[in-house]
This record gives structure tokens, C-alpha cells and sequence, in this order.
């Protein structure tokens, strides 16, 4: 039996990361699933509330155990971005083993009351679950943004930091370090990459001590993350990077072969441009080669 929390301890002292990939359909799982075994890493995969919507948390929960019995594979399910009570409880009484309970748009006193209460009523459906808290700004959508909010001001302060993760008992912390979620033009072209601001990423880790997540991954350049990993980071996300290569891929199949109409020989191409994607990050996160 695999439990989350031990896998990211383990990375934590090889200091590399477990990374989080957004799942929207079947195609990004067999892809992610499937790059996580050739490289014989734990991952973690994501549905956002859009994404478990479109396919249903009993759906997720059971496509995602049954990839973990039947191949005996450390594969995780993440409610990602939930923003209330209702659907955190809804996943976790689905069977997911992690939480992110993200009410960081509130005023932080808020922030804190809710989510600590939240991590009360999740841990009496599972306590194994693990349930992560978000402070700060790192803007909204995995998707291609225009142009970059400003986001300079929400950046997260190590003190506050401290105090959220002290007082709500959380098991990880998504920190705003200069991270964004999506991609700029620029980036989709691979002209420009996100930094993270990597001394803040070590403050907040020498603070709370905490397991820490980065989200918004898609873009940032490879060094960065590796720093960032070293300084503390456990768990990278990445979404937007896999969209892009599911629409190449499938805009590429479908040029290349427009009379075919059976699904699993169309859904190949992207298939594959998504696990190239995705072996490239878990090398990275995991230090290999
Ligand atoms: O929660 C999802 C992520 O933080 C993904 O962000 O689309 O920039 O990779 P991204
Ligand atoms: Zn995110």
C-alpha cells in the first residue's frame, strides 16, 4: 500500500520533487501514467473543479486506483484548486488522497479559519488524506494569457507563512514565489521561460518547515525548478505544458490522417507528444540523467 505522505518524505531527503500533472481526460492519464512507469517514478495526478466536472470525482477516483492496484504503482489523485467545503468533502469522500483547499483570494484571517476548519472535516473522512493550504497570488487559468498580471504584491510573505501553516495544521503549502499559472505567447514558443524567486522559496521553507508545492510550472525555466526543488519545493504541477501538446497532437493526427475515425489510433499522436513532455519534467524533478 502506498501512502502520499511517506513517498514525499522520501523525496524530501533525495531532494527531488513528485510531480503533479493536471488529468482533463483519459488521454493525459494513459500519458502521465504512462511516463511515470517508463521512468519508474511516483506522480501525482489532478483535476481541477472544471476538469471533475467534466468527467465526475467517482470517475477520476476509480480510473486512478484501478491504474494503482492493477499495475501495483505508486499513481496519486489530487482535488486541485477546490474553493469550498462542499467540494473538498465531495472528493475526499470519493477516495482522493489530496485536497488543495484553496481560498486564497480571502483576507488571510479567513483564509486560516476556514481552512483549518477544513482540514478537521477532511481528516475525519481519511486520515490519511492530505490536505494543502494556499496563501498569496499566482493569478488564475492554465491556459495562453494575453499578457502577465501583475502579481508583485501577492507575493507570499515567509512570516505569514509560518502562521498560516502553524495555526491551520495544513500538510503542504502552495506559496506564491514568483510562480503564475499558464503560459504567455512567448513561452508556448519556448522564447520565454518563468523564474521563481528562489530566495523567498528558502525563507518560507526555513519558517515553516513545511512541505511545499509549486504550482504553475508550465514555462519556468529548468534551472529555476531544480533550485527550487534543492531549496524545498516537493511537488511541481504542470497543466498548461500538456494542453498544448494535446492540441498539437491531435491538430497533428488529424492532418496527417484525415479519413480516420477510430479513436485510439487518432488519440496516439497526442498521446505520445504529451509523454515526452511529461518524461522531461519527472527527469528533471526526479534528477535523472
Ligand atoms: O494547479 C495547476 C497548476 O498549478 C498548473 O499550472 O498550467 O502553469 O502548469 P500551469
Ligand atoms: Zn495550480
Amino acid at each position: 500500500m502506498f501512502r502520499l505522505r511517506d513517498i514525499l518524505e522520501q523525496a524530501q531527503e533525495r531532494h527531488v520533487a513528485v510531480g503533479h500533472f493536471n488529468i482533463g481526460d483519459f488521454v493525459i492519464l494513459k500519458a502521465v501514467f504512462a511516463s511515470a512507469r517508463v521512468l519508474n517514478v511516483p506522480v501525482i495526478v489532478g483535476a481541477s473543479l472544471g476538469e471533475r466536472q467534466f468527467i465526475g470525482d467517482h470517475t477520476f477516483a476509480a480510473m486512478v486506483r484501478g491504474l494503482r492496484e492493477e499495475h501495483n504503482f505508486p499513481i496519486f489523485l489530487n482535488a486541485d484548486h477546490t474553493h469550498s467545503l462542499t467540494d473538498a468533502i465531495k472528493a475526499a469522500r470519493a477516495g482522493f488522497d489530496a485536497v488543495v483547499f484553496d481560498l486564497s483570494a480571502l483576507p488571510l484571517e479567513e483564509n486560516i479559519e476556514q481552512t483549518k476548519a477544513a482540514v478537521k472535516e477532511l481528516r475525519a473522512i481519511n486520515p490519511a488524506i492530505l490536505v494543502e493550504g494556499e496563501i498569496g497570488d499566482i493569478g488564475t487559468g492554465s491556459e495562453i494569457h494575453d499578457s502577465a498580471p501583475d502579481l508583485a504584491k501577492g507575493l507570499t510573505r515567509p512570516e505569514e507563512a509560518k502562521r498560516f501553516v502553524d495555526a491551520t495544521g495544513v500538510d503542504l503549502l502552495a506559496p506564491a514565489v514568483g510562480n503564475m499559472h499558464g503560459m504567455l505567447p512567448g513561452m508556448v514558443r519556448g522564447e520565454v521561460k518563468k523564474t521563481l524567486d528562489i530566495e523567498r522559496i528558502a525563507q518560507i521553507k526555513r519558517e515553516t518547515g513545511a512541505l511545499l508545492t509549486l504550482h504553475g510550472g508550465s514555462g519556468t525555466n529548468d534551472v529555476s525548478l531544480r533550485q527550487a526543488i534543492i531549496e524545498g519545493i516537493n511537488i511541481v504541477h504542470i497543466n498548461t505544458e500538456l494542453r498544448v501538446a494535446w492540441r498539437h497532437g491531435l491538430e497533428k493526427s488529424l492532418a496527417n490522417d484525415p479519413k480516420e475515425v477510430v479513436p485510439y489510433k487518432i488519440l496516439q499522436i497526442p498521446i505520445d507528444e504529451i509523454k515526452q513532455v511529461v518524461i522531461a519534467r519527472l527527469r528533471l524533478f526526479n534528477n535523472i540523467g
